[in-house]
């Protein structure tokens, strides 16, 4: 912790860096509690659902069977609720306050990121706190004990989950999480930001951490960085996809790594 060594050539090209990208998933919230898709102790790997888990959490299931999208998605709303920002998260922070340009985009619905204090955040699948009712199009949201924004007109996620169904809005209807869910699309405005800020503009360093880089829009802003001679560094114990295209895989843990980096960045501001 903390005394992470980093090569030297990366130590040298982080001098020259201004603008910076981080794309995270939910690697750097393991260290928080919160539980990976993929990889051991995975969802994906649970007992009961498994691989079914991409059914459990797909657009057609919560249409067809909501409580179980829900029995899914409180494995990681409610691990959510009781984590806390990891070191991983606040070093992202860090590196934001320092840079003269910064664009976080997260794939993780944990909202820890938010919580952690980062601002320019494109949370590209949604947060897992935030619902609306699919009959009256109600909003509402879990109560965040975290933020103390105990509104009281909340829910509360640990009771819901404990009944193991779908939430009720007061009109009967279910309320369905501001996710995207598999099988949907992603939203308009957040693909225009990740367009703008990171492929028609690469930073000058962008960072992949914690994800398996299974999607393309994940993939894509390295590759488009790469390319344009940009600096690129994976955070990830395991190798990935992107593994043998980024100039520098560090197979660290995201709360080791990320501080170092956040240290040797100049302060641009
Ligand atoms: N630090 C850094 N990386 C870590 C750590 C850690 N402490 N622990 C695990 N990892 C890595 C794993 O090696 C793995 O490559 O984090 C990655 C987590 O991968 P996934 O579980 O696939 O999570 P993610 O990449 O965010 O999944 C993307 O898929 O299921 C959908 O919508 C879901 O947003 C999710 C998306």
């Amino acid at each position: 912790m903390g005394d992470f060594a980093l090569p030297e050539a990366l130590l040298v090209a982080l001098r020259d860096v201004r603008s910076v990208g981080v794309i995270t998933g939910a690697g750097i919230s393991a260290e928080s509690g919160i539980p990976t898709y993929r990889g051991k102790g995975g969802i994906y790997d649970d007992p009961d659902e498994g691989d079914r888990t991409v059914e459990a959490l797909s657009a057609p299931t919560l249409q067809s069977d909501p409580d179980r999208t829900w029995r899914a998605l409180f494995q990681i709303a409610g691990a959510a609720v009781n984590a806390r920002p990891n070191a991983g998260h606040t070093a992202i922070v860090e590196i934001e306050r320092k840079a003269e340009r910064f664009v976080l985009l997260t794939q993780n619905v944990d909202g820890l990121h938010r919580l952690a204090g980062s601002r320019n955040i494109i949370d590209i699948h949604g947060d897992a706190f935030e619902l609306i009712c699919m009959s009256c199009g109600k909003q509402n949201q879990f109560n965040d004990p975290r933020t103390g924004a105990t509104t009281g007109q909340g829910l509360d996620i640990h009771r819901c989950a404990a009944a193991g169904r779908a939430p009720r809005c007061p009109c009967g209807g279910v309320y369905r999480p501001e996710v995207v869910l598999f099988g949907e699309m992603l939203p308009e405005d957040k693909l225009r930001r990740l367009y703008a800020e990171l492929l028609d503009n690469p930073p000058d360093l962008v960072i992949s951490v914690g994800t398996s880089a299974m999607f393309p829009y994940i993939v894509q802003p390295m590759l488009v960085a790469r390319m344009a001679g940009k600096l690129t560094i994976e955070i990830n114990p395991e190798p990935t996809e992107i593994s043998d295209f980024v100039a520098f895989h560090l197979k660290a843990k995201a709360g080791d790594a990320l501080p170092a980096i956040a240290a040797a960045l100049p302060n641009r501001v």
